[in-house]
């Protein structure tokens, strides 16, 4: 062996320079966003000269940090927890998907200005889709949640067809908002704010419990027991085996953490800001080496 080791397996990025793009992930708290390891593998792939950053921001500061961004001509920014339904209110026009959905997570700085987009909602269905194999048409969900998160993922679940929808949440009036307005928005999608009494194909946890290691579980197995449950996902990828998905492979069931829903609402993103085909191969590796770290590859 040589003095010189040549790594050819990373694409060298550009060095930064006054001509590097920026995007960036604005959330409260964003510590732990993989975001950033998915979003910059990509460019590297495609050999761009643009960089990814994650910023703290709190809510009362969401605005200024938005103009701050355009002002500073950065190409886009994401938005998570707590500032999803706040930036719907910050932009100057909202895409459909945007408008549809009711939240903001992705924003695209252009010549005539700023645009909301929501590239969260389509993402869950392709990850129950390609990660779970769960049809969402005519299947009975139990959805755990109803933040902004848990909002987001019923209205799409119920557009998807879903025959039924249980939604639980500790706060049973948000539950009963997001019940409402499915039923006036898809009457022929059922819907109830009660755990089960029968089986379900889902069980979808879209509440934050999970993320820190003493959270408890999400779901009261006094009130549904997980042997009812054909496959369960959980939003949650940090860790990657949450209290819920353990319990949930003990009682047989499928189950998928939110990596998958992570993957895809960024690869839509950078669809969105780039205008190039996401490299998603390289941004799944790149989420896995930052959740699992590099040897579980
Ligand atoms: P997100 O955008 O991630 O959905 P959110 O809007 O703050 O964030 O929603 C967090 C969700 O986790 C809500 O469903 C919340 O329940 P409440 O509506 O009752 O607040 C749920 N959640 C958070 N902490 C919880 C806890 N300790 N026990 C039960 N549910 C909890």
């Amino acid at each position: 062996m040589g003095a010189y080791k040549v790594r050819v397996s990373q694409p060298v990025q550009p060095a930064i320079s006054a001509a590097t793009r920026l995007c960036a992930v604005f959330g409260s708290p964003i510590k732990h966003s993989a975001s950033p390891a998915m979003h910059n593998a990509a460019f590297a792939a495609l050999g761009l000269d643009w960089r990814y950053v994650a910023f703290e921001v709190d809510p009362k500061h969401l605005r200024a940090a938005i103009a701050g961004a355009q002002a500073m001509r950065f190409a886009g920014i994401n938005l998570t927890v707590p500032h999803k339904l706040l930036a719907v209110e910050m932009v100057d026009e909202l895409d459909a998907s945007a408008r549809t959905w009711g939240a903001v997570n992705t924003i695209r700085f252009g010549e005539s200005g700023t645009t909301g987009f929501n590239t969260d909602a389509d993402a869950i269905i392709t990850s129950l889709r390609e990660d779970l194999k769960i049809e969402v048409p005519g299947a009975r969900v139990l959805l755990l949640g109803a933040g902004g998160a848990g909002r987001t993922a019923a209205l799409r679940l119920a557009a998807e067809n879903a025959a039924e929808l249980f939604l639980v949440n500790r706060t049973q009036g948000k539950a009963e908002d997001v019940a409402r307005d499915i039923r006036s928005q898809f009457p022929s999608v059922k819907v109830s704010t009660a755990y089960p009494k029968d089986g379900v194909e889902l069980v979808l946890n879209a509440t934050s419990l999970g993320l820190k290691f003493d959270d408890p579980s999400p779901l009261d197995e006094r009130q549904f027991s997980l042997k009812a449950a054909r496959a369960v996902y959980d939003m949650v990828y940090r860790p990657a085996e949450t209290r819920l998905l353990l319990a949930a492979r003990y009682s047989g069931c499928r189950t998928a953490n939110g990596l998958g829903m992570l993957l895809r609402q960024g690869a839509k993103a950078f669809e969105i800001w780039t205008g190039q085909p996401a490299p998603l191969d390289v941004m799944r590796r790149a989420l896995k080496a930052n959740i699992y770290g590099p040897a579980k590859l």
